[in-house]
């Protein structure tokens, strides 16, 4: 429990630790302590081998808590994504694509067991790379990646039951590219319905969150992984244009922003290459006036300021009924009072590093324009770390739907807040967007969550939740949020082809 104290040691004697809120609220520290087990440098991951890059060049991974540098990633040219897509291709006509799905099985299990062996070392890791809180790369990242594996190695010898009445085949090589928001996880979404379908991957992580993807592949060795099934290749957008463009793969996978999802959909305009595309959003989390307030105002704050907002399906806009707006707002500046920013590596962070300092100039700008238009912004009081890049977590109220801050994907600790006051007017509200990814909506009524959960154009609609996943369930957009599911059986059936 927080202590209310104005006292400045900690209860152990030690000097109070930099207080984050005003003087109101202490925790003693609590820092992870767990070995991230890290590399200086990391090569590439091609057939099964750490290799040097082709082009002997190198970039830094920096922990953007302290912007202090955490390791060199290698930096891969077309040469050695050529290199990738040959192994994976060799993997495929060679073990993998042959292999029964019972035994492929085998070697995802023991994928996600090695990673519950290592998932503390994994969730520092995690935190250090990307600057998102320990307590979620610890209880959300690491377990979620794992469960993945587990979920589609169950699958891996029921493949029949994938789409009854058909038989489903692997589609071959397939490459993805991923982004910085959830490296491990989206990762792992990538390549375990890959993998279980039977097939062999390239996959190239974020620029500034290769270093997890490099451990995994530690583990893809230890776990006997035949080489080739999977590499991986890092490096920035021109590696990653490499691994979209590349004739090779049966399918493109990407996650991202919509801006270079539509470039990589130009590209491959015209070829027979599937994709799936997973793109940004502009969720509108739903708040009824017969909601459980203070239930909401937990599902609003977890919605936006959930791994500082970079989440594709983040609840950026609240769209709250009007009778109860006011009650609201007040309950949710409360709640930012006592949310603690700092240190992504303290056990009791809540909100941790912007991922780069490209990151926090977007966010800047966009709360600027926030401001510039008219809406009026709340930012609790509190110290940030003076290294490092950090944002306070923001309110906007009085936000109508021409401003950019309503329109745009922040991706960062930024709530805009609009009213409503019939539920036509609260889903014409949240479907006026270029996005269709996620909803929430917050009603004691059971038959307006059915109704709104009809009419709302979005992929996922959580009821008197928010942010909540499984591997069970599936996930994508609509409209500009992309194409395709990832988990559940559909997501396997973006991975094959039925005959
Ligand atoms: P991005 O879309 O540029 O990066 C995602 C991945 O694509 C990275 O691995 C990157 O190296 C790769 N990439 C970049 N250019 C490429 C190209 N031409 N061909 C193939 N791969 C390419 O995202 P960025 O710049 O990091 O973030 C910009 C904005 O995108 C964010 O502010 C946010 O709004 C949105 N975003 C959405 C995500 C989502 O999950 N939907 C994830 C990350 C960003
Ligand atoms: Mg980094």
């Amino acid at each position: 429990m927080p202590t209310l104290t104005e006292k400045k040691t900690t209860r152990s004697g030690r000097p109070a630790p930099e207080l984050i809120f005003g003087d109101l609220w202490e925790y003693d520290p609590a820092p992870e302590t767990a070995d991230p087990k890290l590399k200086a440098r990391y090569d590439l991951f091609i057939n099964g081998a750490f290799v040097a890059p082709k082009s002997g060049k190198y970039f830094d991974s920096i922990n953007p808590a302290n912007e202090q540098k955490l390791a060199e990633i290698a930096l891969a040219n077309k040469d050695d994504v050529d290199a990738a897509y040959a192994a994976a291709q060799r993997a495929f006509d060679t073990t993998w694509g042959k292999m029964p799905g019972r035994e492929r099985a085998k070697y995802l299990y023991r994928i996600a067991r090695l990673l519950q062996d290592r998932a503390r070392e994994f969730a520092v890791a995690e935190t250090l790379d990307g600057g998102k809180p320990i307590k979620e790369s610890r209880d959300f990242d690491v377990p979620m990646a794992a469960a993945h594996f587990f979920y589609h190695a169950g699958w891996a010898d029921k493949l029949e039951y994938v789409a009854p009445g058909h038989k489903v085949a692997p589609l071959g090589v397939v490459g993805q590219v991923i982004p910085w928001n959830f490296p491990l996880l989206m990762l792992a979404w990538k390549i375990a319905p890959a993998l279980a379908m039977g097939n062999c991957v390239v996959l190239k992580p974020a620029e500034t969150t290769s270093v997890t993807c490099l451990k995994l592949a530690e583990i893809l060795q230890d776990a006997g992984l035949p080489p080739g099934v999977v590499n991986f290749v890092t490096g920035f957008g021109e590696t990653g244009a490499a691994v979209t463009g590349h004739p090779t793969p049966a399918k493109i996978a990407f996650t991202g922003s919509t801006e270079v999802g539509k470039i990589i959909m130009r590209s491959l305009a015209g070829t027979d290459k599937k994709m799936t595309m997973e793109l940004g959003g502009k969720a509108a989390n739903i708040v009824f006036d017969d909601a459980p307030l203070d239930q909401a105002v937990e599902g609003i704050v977890n919605g936006i300021f959930f791994n500082q907002g970079h989440v594709c399906c983040a609840g950026s806009r609240l769209l709250v009924h009007e009778p109860v707006a006011d009650k609201v707002l007040a309950k949710l500046k409360n709640r930012l009072k006592v949310l603690r920013v700092g240190d992504p590596m303290d056990k009791n962070t809540d909100l941790g590093a912007i991922n780069s300092r490209e990151q926090l100039k977007r966010i800047t700008e966009l709360v600027a324009s926030g401001v510039k238009e008219g809406a009026e912004l709340y930012q609790p009081p509190c110290k940030l770390p003076t290294k490092g890049f950090y944002f306070r977590p923001t309110l906007f109220s009085g936000v109508s739907m021409s401003h950019r801050i309503a329109r745009e994907e922040i991706f960062g600790p930024v709530l805009s807040i609009l009213t409503f006051r019939t539920v036509e007017e609260a889903v014409e509200k949240a479907n006026n967007t270029a996005y269709g990814l996620s909803a929430g909506v917050w009603t004691d009524k059971g038959s307006r969550i059915l109704k709104m959960s009809t009419e709302l154009k979005a992929g996922v609609v959580w009821a008197n939740t928010y942010n909540k996943f499984d591997p069970t369930s599936p996930f994508g957009g609509y409209k500009e949020s992309g194409f395709g599911r990832e988990g559940g059986r559909q997501g396997l059936l973006d991975y094959c082809q039925l005959t």
